[in-house]
């Protein structure tokens, strides 16, 4: 297949930072992507509706003139957060789920939950209220090893989690384990998870191709290949609980190439061209309409996009650094050919 249109896509796990990073990376999901969600985790954590609000008013403000790329809003779930605020939640339709951070997880996570039976009432009332609860599915205790914190985390919290809430709706997010897939597989139709094009393209020896290679740092981290084929052979599916989210996480150069690099890799300005490699790779790329433009929708209750955008199998270079607000940042396959490439959009 030489060229592929479909329905314009939606990304349902996205960092886009704040202030000129901000503006920096958001166009390059607005330029494909009708709606992102919009990851919590800044400095200070989106907390308050209000702060969310706003978020989402800076983001709006950021975008090129005539673009009508929605940010859909989250909040971040904390030890402190207050039933008054989930109620809120439910009745501000830009802002459609809550995110739960095990504390110390990830990047700017150390206002997330220190201890689960901390927001049980919670739990019980983001139940009630149908709220997606978005997880980072990673145990934090230093004594498990950081390529099993997915697997544990699934069987010492997420499965007792969802045995006490059966109806909570939950979005399994980044999962990068065969142990996730067929968990989600085994769940009911409230459980789904996103699958990022990283993990879809490499597994863990891409940390150490030739040296040590910070770009390729992402939580959680890369996986052996046997995990790679299960999130392929899961992406490609056609199953509806698998859907896009790309957890573009951009972080300026200096901050990944140095003694302790942050977490995340930048693929947005090439996401859906990347997933589009992943699919073809499997021989699939028929499914990658449903996992990228129907699914996400479908689990969120709102509507599928209808306009489309269309691809065509042509190499074309990334970059080799991007500007990001004031310093730069290092896209993933920065320097390197990307098979698609989007012709219209
Ligand atoms: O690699 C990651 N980067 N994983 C996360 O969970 C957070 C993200 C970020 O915000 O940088
Ligand atoms: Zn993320």
């Amino acid at each position: 297949m030489q060229q592929l249109t479909f329905t314009r896509p939606d990304d349902w796990h996205l960092h886009v930072r704040e202030g000129a990073a901000m503006h920096s990376v958001v166009t390059a999901t607005a330029r494909i992507f009708s709606r992102a969600i919009i990851m919590p985790n800044l400095k200070p954590p989106v907390i308050t509706m209000a702060q969310a609000l706003a978020y989402r008013e800076a983001i709006l403000a950021a975008l090129p003139s005539g673009n009508t790329f929605k940010p859909l809003m989250t909040l971040y779930l904390t030890d402190h957060t207050t039933v008054e605020t989930l109620l809120e939640l439910k009745n501000t339709p830009e802002v459609v789920a809550i995110k739960y951070y095990p504390a110390g997880a990830t990047t700017n996570s150390d206002s997330g939950v220190t201890d689960l039976r901390k927001v049980w009432h919670l739990l019980e009332k983001i139940e009630e209220l149908q709220i997606p609860l978005l997880i980072h599915g990673e145990v934090t205790a230093s004594s498990v090893d950081i390529f099993d914190r997915e697997s544990c985390f699934i069987e010492h919290i997420l499965d007792p989690v969802l045995q006490s809430f059966p109806t909570l709706r939950v979005v399994l997010e980044h999962i990068t384990t065969l142990q996730a897939v067929e968990y989600v597989l085994a769940g009911s139709d409230n459980l789904a998870a996103t699958i990022t094009t990283h993990h879809l393209l490499l597994n863990r020896n891409a940390l150490f191709t030739g040296g040590i290679r910070p770009h390729h740092y992402c939580l959680p981290v890369l996986k052996r290949e046997i995990h790679r084929l299960a999130l392929l052979e899961a992406a490609t599916s056609g199953n509806p609980k698998f859907f896009l989210g790309t957890d573009s996480a951009p972080h300026a150069q200096t901050a990944k190439e140095s003694s302790c690099g942050c977490a995340g890799i930048y693929t947005a300005p090439a996401a859906i061209e990347l997933y589009a490699e992943a699919f073809e790779q499997a021989n699939a790329l028929d499914k990658l309409e449903g996992f990228a433009s129907f699914y996400g929708a479908d689990f969120y209750r709102l509507s599928r996009n209808t306009d489309t955008i269309t691809l065509r199998k042509q190499a074309w270079t990334m970059p080799e650094s991007l500007s990001f607000g004031e310093v730069q940042i290092i896209p993933f396959r920065a320097g390197e050919l990307i098979d698609w490439q989007v012709v219209s959009a």
